[in-house]
């Protein structure tokens, strides 16, 4: 088949033909990406309201990005760890100092960083805290997303995350999220706790944004106990909650954080996990690695995403265009029937749709967005995400609001 010139509907079909079935797209096929913008195979422009699950916070092919990237490419992309390269000392030292710890342990993406991180725990316990062999317990929250391999759905309870694929990676403790007397209690029950592993917001179960008070609450619990506080910001970290971290609301500095996503600004799957000594240090040679983790185009990309995130305020724009963006939607939902209310941080936000009537609503909105030049997804039927590039300008972000609006509107 001559693949040059296919239109939308046939691109569709090859993903459909050829392609396993384990999402389900909106029906828009991109093909070019410029800052808050994306282009589809016909020329139509949008703005990108998901960001690629928010890897995208500097921009669609940010030129210093995408420039860092081609320069390092013609160089040299791939070492492995059997060898030193050039650029990941650099990178190490960068990031390192960017986010105040004493280590990174480099990998690609969030599933594996997570991964690490629970490894990294485990033989913390073992080695530092005293546990016994085979003992350790990590405390997870209700809802929680953290990736997809077999362990990490181990502590699902999303049934679609998790069905048929057990048998399942003991050692994990669910406890419902937002709840620091139920953290309180099962550290009190319990003298296996190893480690205590949340997002600071929950992202993939709906933007649900704890009370004010509860990261703080829950870290000091784990230091009463002697666990270790692991937050998983691959959605929540690189700006997009209006902080560097959204820990930083809090003042909270996890013993073991990892960041994923916007690590590369969309460019290439690099996740990090980073800690200080006492914890880094009980992970020696060979037990623990990536073939690509830590390869040198990784290493140079992730200091040219992390030098816009500060360049160009992306943390400050997305504090302070989220404000606005809540303020004008929240508005509109007090005159809706069907969009119902508004909730996030930063640019990282959701809408919760009235899918009583309508069950399909959320997606029926979407396609209309689509339609309108905005392109935004639902999560869980109910709820759209809104996540922008951080570099959205105040003028693009009413030029949205208005779209999404004038949207929702026709369904009213
Ligand atoms: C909080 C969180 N952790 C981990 C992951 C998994 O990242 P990846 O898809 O790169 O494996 C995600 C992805 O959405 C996430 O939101």
């Amino acid at each position: 088949m001559n693949t040059n010139k296919l239109s939308a509907s046939e691109l569709m079909e090859l993903e459909n033909n050829f392609g396993a079935h384990n999402y389900h797209p909106l029906p828009v096929v991109l093909e070019r990406g410029e800052g808050v913008y994306v282009w589809d195979v016909d020329g139509k422009r949008y703005y990108d309201f998901l960001s690629a699950y928010s890897a995208v916070n500097q921009g669609h092919c940010h030129p210093k990005i995408i420039s860092a990237l081609i320069e390092q490419a013609k160089k040299l992309t791939l070492t492995s760890r059997a060898f030193y390269n050039s650029q990941l000392g650099k990178y190490e030292e960068y990031v390192t100092r960017y986010f105040g710890y004493d280590k990174v342990l480099p990998m690609n993406t969030g599933a594996e960083a997570v991964e690490t991180a629970i490894k990294l725990c485990r033989k913390w316990s073992y080695e530092k805290k005293g546990l016994a062999e085979n003992t350790a317990q990590i405390v997870v929250c209700e809802n929680n997303f953290h990736g997809r391999t077999t362990t990490i759905v181990s502590f699902s309870i999303d049934p679609e995350a998790k069905n048929h694929y057990g048998p399942f990676t003991p050692g994990f403790i669910v406890i419902p999220y937002n709840n620091s007397a139920a953290l309180e209690k099962v550290l009190n029950e319990n003298p296996s706790i190893a480690g205590f592993l949340l997002e600071p917001i929950q992202g993939e179960a709906g933007v649900f944004v704890p009370d004010e008070g509860y990261l703080k609450k829950c870290y000091e619990l784990c230091k009463q106990h002697n666990a270790l506080f692991i937050a998983d910001e691959v959605q929540t970290g690189i700006a997009r909650t209006g902080q560097l971290l959204a820990c930083d609301y809090e003042g909270v500095r996890p013993d073991i954080l990892i960041l994923g996503k916007a690590l590369s600004g969309g460019t290439c799957p690099v996740s990090a996990v980073l800690s200080d000594n006492e914890i880094m240090e009980v992970i020696h040679p060979g037990q623990h690695g990536s073939t690509f983790g830590g390869n040198p185009i990784a290493a140079t990309v992730a200091i040219a995403a992390l030098e816009v995130i500060k360049n160009e305020k992306l943390a400050e724009n997305a504090f302070r265009l989220g404000k606005i963006f809540r303020k004008e939607m929240q508005a509109y939902c007090g005159q809706s029937k069907i969009a119902s209310f508004v909730r996030g941080k930063g640019l990282l936000n959701a809408l919760v749709i009235n899918n009583q009537e309508h069950k399909d609503l959320a997606w029926d909105i979407c396609l209309k967005l689509r339609e309108n030049g905005l392109l935004a997804k639902p999560t869980h039927t109910n709820i759209i995400r809104f996540a922008p590039p951080l570099v959205i300008t105040e003028e693009q972000l009413h030029e949205c609001i208005g779209i999404i609006k004038q949207t929702i509107q026709t369904f009213e």
